[in-house]
């Protein structure tokens, strides 16, 4: 017995050490996986039903209020930070940072050399004034359900409910397959 636990002592002792980088990098890129499923299932939710209850003009509104809110959520019950942005936003308030831009145009560039949008990622840890932030994002594939509002043909009525809401929209004119955007999420190491 005794000589058992030694044993087991003695390789925790490895363990620990060799807990590297590339251990902790798993372990974040998989709570940030976990959050972002919440995140797309919430809202999809969402959406689905606003659809079906008023169509997607009332829809507009549940993803204008939605979104945030359940963003806002996520970041308080977690030590991340969890939004979303996009080289083109709806809503300005979700454009990109330098380095959010620079995953995106990333993104792209895969995208154009032949490799699938769905779940592409990217992560690294990044310095800003003296504090190390892991940061993490997602491509958001464009999805046929997407097209109502963010395709090239949109219905007048929501067009007009668009227009209301955010008079610089810039996220129309999509095609299924193409990237919407991106979830990004950051926490403090
Ligand atoms: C009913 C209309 C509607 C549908 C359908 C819809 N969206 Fe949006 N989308 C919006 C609105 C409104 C916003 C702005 C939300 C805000 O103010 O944060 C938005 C914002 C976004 C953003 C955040 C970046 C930005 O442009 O501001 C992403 C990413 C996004 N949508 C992806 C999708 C995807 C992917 C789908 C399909 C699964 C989808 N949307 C379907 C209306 C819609």
């Amino acid at each position: 017995m005794r000589s058992i636990r030694l044993i087991s002592a003695a390789s925790l002792l490895i363990a620990v050490p060799a807990l590297s980088m590339a251990d902790t990098t798993q372990g974040a890129n998989d709570e940030a996986k976990a959050l972002i499923q919440q995140f797309a299932s919430s809202l999809k939710t969402e959406l689905v039903s606003a659809m079906k209850a008023g169509g997607p003009v009332n829809a507009v509104a549940v993803c204008q209020d939605k979104a945030p809110a359940i963003a806002n959520s996520l970041s308080e019950t977690s030590d991340w930070e969890i939004g979303r942005t996009s080289l083109k936003t709806r809503n300005a308030s979700n454009a990109p940072d330098a380095w959010e831009k620079q995953t995106l145009e990333q993104f792209e560039a895969r995208k154009a050399a032949g490799k699938p949008v769905e779940g592409m990622s990217y992560s690294e840890v990044v310095e800003t004034d003296g504090q190390k932030v892991y940061r993490y994002m997602m491509a958001i594939p464009t999805q046929e359900v997407c097209l109502a509002c963010h395709g090239s043909d949109l219905m007048p009525e929501l067009t007009a409910a668009i227009d209301e809401a955010y008079p610089a929209d810039q996220a129309r004119g999509y095609s299924a397959g193409d990237i919407r955007g991106a979830f990004t999420l950051s926490k403090p190491l």
